[in-house]
């Protein structure tokens, strides 16, 4: 929990955070998770709500929300692992979805990471499947509405 206080989330769009983003998602997914780097680009960025986790003045953490209501690319480097920036990250981006009126979010969770996302209210709602070669499972949390 002191940890956690160290850590700051900032929210902001592909042209402010894409740098950020983009370098952290390299080094999680294509240098350690051996993704294809050209499955790591897409079109989407830009029309995403782009998180950034700041922790001790270095970004160590990333994490987009869709318009469609779908998160994803949750990438925290190794090093700043199990101190609650996953966390941070994904009440952040829950936050912003439910905040613009959204009342539920889905992401594709790699098989491995379930467990994490269940901390936070999601559950699988479908079939674990191949994508980019790394075993996913789609999954869907309820944003509580505090409109009553
Ligand atoms: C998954 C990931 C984002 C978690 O980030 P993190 O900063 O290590 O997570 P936190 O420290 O905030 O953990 C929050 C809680 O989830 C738990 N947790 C973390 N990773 C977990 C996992 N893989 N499975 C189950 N629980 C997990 C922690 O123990 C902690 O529990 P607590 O509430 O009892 O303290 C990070 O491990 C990561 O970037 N992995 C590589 C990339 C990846 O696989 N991304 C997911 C793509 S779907």
């Amino acid at each position: 929990m002191g940890e956690e206080a160290d850590i700051e989330v900032l929210l902001g769009s592909w042209d402010e955070f894409g740098q950020e983003a983009r370098r952290i998602r390299f080094e999680v997914f294509v240098a350690e998770q051996r993704v294809p780097a050209e499955l790591e680009i897409d079109s989407v960025d830009p029309l995403c709500v782009h998180a950034l986790a700041r922790c001790a003045g270095a970004f160590v953490g990333t994490g987009r929300l869709l318009p469609d209501g779908h998160i994803g690319r949750m990438a925290v480097l190794r090093s700043a692992r199990g101190k609650g920036v996953g966390r941070l990250l994904l009440m952040s981006l829950m936050e912003a979805a439910r905040d613009r009126g959204d009342v539920q979010v889905e992401l594709h969770s790699q098989a491995h990471a379930c467990g994490f996302y269940e901390r936070f209210g999601f559950e699988a709602i479908g079939p674990q499947f191949d994508d980019a070669v790394i075993p996913h499972v789609t999954m869907r949390a309820r944003l509580a509405s505090d409109r009553g």
